[in-house]
């Protein structure tokens, strides 16, 4: 089978389409026939050399999250009804099954948590248990899109407890995350604020719901802007770096800042009485659970949410897709498809 490896730590122009043999389901395990994967900043990380994850001595690594496509073998002592033929999405988290966390729950907060890689191919080798299968309504191509940004983004407003009339701050709107939490955030009956150095990526996430752009990066100036539109309840923030004191400040008292990422940079200074004297609540969360996955394909399939792809991408130009990603030309979500 054909794969979209890294093969150098370079950037886009480090994808090439390699050769890998067939892959056969362990004990546990189903082989998918990719349709789509959808790509995330986490692959391009890996991609630009960025992530801790993967080094030169992992190369050729194939990467890809977001994989949704047709059942093609079930290995042995599958416990899940998953059958040949069967049209998937997977849910990427990986967990040990066994420690507090995955006990107690929510299982992304496994001690062992960590994530499929492997979708950027024709066939995906995967557990079978972390298979959703889609409602005849849901398309690869739509259900491929939902894994990382929306089931991220889903976690993240309910962590900060997002409710009807609230105001959400999300800076950085217009990209994976962005959008899914503008559109989420829509079906919760809350506000939004968002920001993007683009109009025109503005004027598309306004025709999907965002209620008050803002066309600005400078930090200072996003915070004087913010302010002027209304006092923040959430800030959906994965952009880390500068905009998490903006977060910080705009907020009301005892509002929720909730922080996936670090786009704009892994260090945030910010003002601790801000923090203490305002009863405000500062977050980490990473990806979300497999339930909230099926929520959300059961969402597409009532036709509630239409996940926001901006562009499909064959498989030999996965490095393409990295480059629209990486020069932040596209709205919502980049996917890779075996056609
Ligand atoms: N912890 C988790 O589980 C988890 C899960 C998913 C994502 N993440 C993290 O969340 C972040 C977003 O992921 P994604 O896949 O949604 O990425 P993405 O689609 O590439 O996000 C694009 C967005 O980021 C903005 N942006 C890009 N570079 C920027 C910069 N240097 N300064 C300010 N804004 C910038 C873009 O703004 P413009 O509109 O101005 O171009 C756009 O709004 C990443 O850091 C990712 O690692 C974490
Ligand atoms: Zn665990």
């Amino acid at each position: 089978m054909h794969a979209a490896a890294f093969t150098e730590l370079t950037g886009p122009d480090g994808v090439s389409v390699i050769e890998r043999p067939d892959p056969k389901p362990g004990p546990g395990e189903a082989v998918v026939d990719v349709d789509a994967c959808a790509i995330n900043r986490h692959d391009l990380w890996i991609l630009e050399g960025d992530s801790a994850m993967v080094d030169a001595d992992d190369l050729p690594f194939v990467s890809g999250l977001d994989v949704a496509g047709v059942v093609r073998a079930v290995g042995d002592d599958v416990a899940v009804d998953i059958r040949l033929g069967d049209r998937v999405v997977l849910c990427p988290n990986e967990t040990c099954g066994h420690c507090q966390f995955c006990r107690d729950g929510p299982e992304n907060l496994c001690e062992q948590f960590s994530l499929y890689h492997g979708g950027l191919a024709e066939s995906a080798r995967v557990a079978a248990d972390r298979l959703i299968v889609l409602p005849d309504s849901v398309e690869t191509t739509t259900a491929a899109a939902l894994p990382t940004a929306y089931m991220t983004a889903y976690h993240m407003l309910r962590r900060a407890e997002v409710g009807p009339g609230d105001l959400v701050f999300v800076p950085g709107v217009t990209g994976g995350v962005g959008v899914a939490s503008i559109q989420l955030a829509d079906m919760m009956g809350a506000q939004t604020v968002g920001t993007s150095a683009s109009a025109a990526k503005l004027d598309q996430v306004e025709k999907i719901g965002l209620d008050h752009p803002i066309e600005e990066t400078d930090p200072d100036a996003i915070r004087e802007a913010v302010q002027e539109i209304g006092t923040i309840d959430s800030v959906i923030n994965h952009l880390g770096g500068p905009y998490t004191a903006v977060g910080l400040d705009v907020m009301r008292r005892g509002g929720r800042m909730v922080i996936c990422g670090r786009t704009a940079g892994s260090m945030s200074e910010i003002d601790i009485p801000n923090l203490f004297l305002g009863h405000k609540r500062v977050e980490g969360s990473t990806m979300g659970t497999q339930h909230e996955l099926e929520k959300l394909v059961d969402l597409v399939a009532s036709g509630d949410l239409s996940p926001e792809t901006d562009a499909t991408y064959p498989l030999e130009e996965t490095g393409a897709a990295f480059t629209a990603m990486s020069e932040r030309e596209s709205v919502g979500k980049l996917v890779v498809t075996a056609e």
